[in-house]
């Protein structure tokens, strides 16, 4: 039986996954890979066996509940335990509501954001709490604090999967299992490419506030080094979170003066 701890991250094929795979192997985790683009996968569980670490690499569709228990199961018999879950897999798509189409934008964006993040959660929980030990950790965004337009349904998912950690947490804090979210404002992923934002005015992120994978991922594992309810980062963004529930009207003025109304040409 080895000693050394078992992470499972869901979408570890690119972005903010790949990154959280790869520092955890640096500090000397084993670690378990779901996603469905298994060359991706494959190529990073050699480089991290290559450099002396252990993973597996299981190619999984995660709206689709047998891969979600396949993944689990493939990952507790090759570990035998899993220490820490980050639930990450998940995509955005950006744009007004009346343009998403009501399957592949709005369905398939709630089923991987939030329901996968349930049902992975819930599947891996009874270890955990036999155990009496474990940490599940859910890829919030600040588009689950703060909701904007365009993002209406990214935005439901992921409150949802904030309220989710938040009743989970007081679920599971008596059999000394960790429930935390992470709270990311933009992050220079391939989540771009599939949220196809349109802008006229040409606005996003600044540059100085967009972040890098591996700082989310530092993130990460600074929050299971101390267990803490939740991470916003970067830290900045928390003083947009505070405004929003302060003075919600400013922000509801602000919102459609700058944006909205430029936005929609009216
Ligand atoms: N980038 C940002 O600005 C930002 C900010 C805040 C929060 N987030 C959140 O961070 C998480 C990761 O996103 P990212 O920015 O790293 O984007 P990304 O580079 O596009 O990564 C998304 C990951 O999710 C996986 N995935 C998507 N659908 C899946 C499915 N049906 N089954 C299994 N895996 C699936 C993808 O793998 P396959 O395509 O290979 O399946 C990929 O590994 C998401 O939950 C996102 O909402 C992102």
């Amino acid at each position: 039986m080895s000693h050394q701890p078992v992470i499972l991250v869901t979408g570890a094929s690119s972005g903010i996954g790949e990154a959280v795979a790869r520092l955890f192997a640096r500090e000397g985790y084993r670690v378990s890979m779901g996603a469905r683009r298994l060359e991706r996968l494959q190529a990073l569980a050699d480089e991290i066996e290559s450099a002396g670490g252990q993973s597996i690499a299981v190619q999984s569709d995660l709206t689709r509940f047998e891969d979600i228990q396949r993944l689990i199961s493939e990952t507790l018999d090759q570990f035998g335990q899993i220490d820490v879950l980050l639930n990450n897999a998940g995509f955005g798509r950006i744009k007004w509501l009346e343009e998403l189409d009501p399957m592949e934008d709005i369905q398939a964006q709630l089923q991987i954001n939030l329901i996968t993040t349930i049902l992975v959660a819930r599947e891996v929980l009874p270890h955990m709490i036999q155990r009496r030990s474990g940490h599940i950790i859910n890829m919030g965004s600040m588009g689950g604090l703060v909701a904007t337009p365009t993002y209406t349904i990214y935005s439901a998912s992921k409150f949802g999967v904030r309220g989710f950690t938040e009743a989970l947490r007081r679920e599971v804090s008596v059999y000394d299992v960790h429930v935390s979210g992470i709270y990311p404002g933009a992050v220079n992923t391939e989540f771009k490419q599939h949220a196809g934002i349109d802008r006229k005015t040409g606005r996003t992120t600044p540059g100085s506030l967009r972040l890098e994978p591996e700082e989310v991922a530092r993130g990460v594992l600074s929050v299971v080094r101390r267990p803490r309810r939740e991470l916003i980062i970067p830290w900045q963004m928390r003083l947009t979170v505070w405004m929003n529930i302060l003075f919600p009207g400013i922000v509801d003025r602000i919102i459609e003066n700058r944006f909205t109304r430029l936005e929609r040409d009216i």
